[in-house]
């Protein structure tokens, strides 16, 4: 099990590459199930729910490979075992955006049910609402997901809207499944997540017939057959979220290389609102803090709305403003298990429902801390570089789901951060 201990304060200064997203990379593995054929992802990091997924593909029947150039090579031209197994899907809740390919290409599939999730309740009814639609039979057998279409799957005209807005899996599990059906297919209340875009084209890529990309009202014609494709990951928009937050926080100067700022529009908003500067350079942008920050009001929305993946580093940030912030999430209303680490740190955050109250503070002092989730841990992390002291955050497995060895990419920046194995 390995920590990191941080010492702080410090101010980050330099370049940093921002590496292919997370979110996006595993809807496209998925989609590697609807053709029979070898498909190339370019740009996939190196993260350990990107190996988990490459685990329950190869379960499926898969094979896999990957360059020295980092390139991951697909080959799914045999799908002999389509069940996801639960010791796979415990370990991470996407894999259940296997489901819609499976049925797409098998006719028939088999999946743990998702369990618990840290952030909070997670059911998956409006995917299995979603599937239905297109006519395919689901019984809950043992926890798992037993779904059938025997006749294959038929278009039809579909609301995918929840309690909480679109869903993002909900829509590419859906959106997946619809491009081998007959006929056509329409699904209303779509996630609009870039992550979502970008699945679409390459589905358009693989020969599927899908337009609306980018808007809530997705329109698939059916075709027969998809072939493999080679694809280039989109760079990670919750991870170039996150290194902004960095540069903020410590008062620094970062240059992010490979960032799409018109996939960061309101995050990019709320940061200058703080009176952090953002400016567009090359492929990225410059990011830089001098004065102190103003509090502002922040509410998490799904695309194009404030990301829920950056809430907790931005709660972090705020802990700092000269005033009282409001953050509310409206997206997993329960996704707060940083906020009692965050405040074991001598940060003045109270909590009401979805609702969290961050009463500024002059400054933040280093403690033994727990991660609970990925973003929780980056939140952590964040509030490390800036504390006075040396932070010890603990369970670093789960930053590692979603950044690529972080103390590696921000210790040339100026942070101190060793990971030692306990
Ligand atoms: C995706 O999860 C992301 N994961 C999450 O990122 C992200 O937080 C989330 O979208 C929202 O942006 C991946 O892309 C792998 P949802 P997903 O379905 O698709 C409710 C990270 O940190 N809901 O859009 O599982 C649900 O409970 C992860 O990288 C239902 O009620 O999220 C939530 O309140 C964490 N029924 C809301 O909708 C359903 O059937 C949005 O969830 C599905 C969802």
């Amino acid at each position: 099990m390995d920590v990191f201990r941080i010492e702080g304060p410090v101010r980050l200064c330099g370049s940093v590459r921002i590496n292919g997203s997370k979110n996006a990379s595993l809807p496209i593995m998925a989609a590697a199930i609807l053709s029979a054929g070898k498909s190339v992802l370019k740009g996939v990091p190196n993260l350990s729910d990107i190996s988990v997924f490459g685990e329950l593909l190869r379960q499926l029947g898969c094979r896999l490979s990957k360059t020295p150039a980092g390139d991951l090579h697909i080959d799914s031209t045999v799908i002999n075992n389509p069940v996801g197994e639960y010791e796979i899907v415990r370990r991470m809740r996407a894999s259940i955006c296997i489901l819609g390919p499976l049925l797409a290409r098998c006719g028939r599939a088999e999946v743990s049910m998702p369990g618990g999730c840290a952030i909070g309740d997670r059911p998956v009814d409006i995917h299995l609402r979603g599937l239905k639609q297109l006519g395919v039979r689901i019984n809950l057998k043992n926890g798992y997901i037993v779904a059938e279409a025997p006749h294959g799957l038929t278009g039809r005209d579909i609301f995918l809207g929840g309690p909480f807005g679109s869903t993002v899996l909900g829509t590419a599990n859906v959106l997946m499944a619809a491009t081998l059906a007959k006929g056509r297919t329409i699904i209303e209340s779509a996630a609009c997540e870039p992550e979502i875009a970008h699945l679409a084209n390459c589905l358009n890529k693989m020969g599927a017939k899908i337009t609306g990309i980018g808007s809530p009202k997705l329109t698939i014609e059916g075709v027969k057959q998809l072939q493999p494709g080679e694809f280039e990951v989109i760079p990670d928009r919750i991870e170039a979220g996150t290194f902004m937050a960095a540069a903020a926080i410590t008062k620094g100067e970062l240059k992010l290389e490979n960032c799409q700022l018109e996939d960061m529009m309101a995050v990019v908003d709320k940061l200058r609102n703080i009176g952090v500067t953002v400016e567009s350079a090359g492929d990225g942008c410059v990011v830089s803090r001098t004065g102190s920050m103003t509090p502002i009001d922040v509410t998490t929305q799904p695309y194009p709305g404030f990301p829920t993946d950056l809430q907790a580093q931005f709660m972090a940030l705020l802990a700092l403003a000269e005033g009282n912030s409001i953050i509310i999430e409206k997206v997993f209303p329960d996704r707060f298990m940083h906020v009692a680490e965050l405040n074991r740190m001598a940060a003045n955050l109270r909590k009401e429902g979805p609702t969290v109250i961050v009463a500024g503070v002059k400054k933040l002092i280093a403690a033994p801390v727990m991660a609970s989730d990925l973003r929780a841990s980056a939140a952590l992390v964040l509030a490390g570089l800036a504390a006075e002291g040396t932070t010890v955050v603990n369970r670093v497995y789960h930053i590692d789901r979603g950044y690529e060895r972080i103390e590696e990419r921000l210790n040339p920046l100026g942070a101190k951060i060793s990971r030692e194995s306990v």
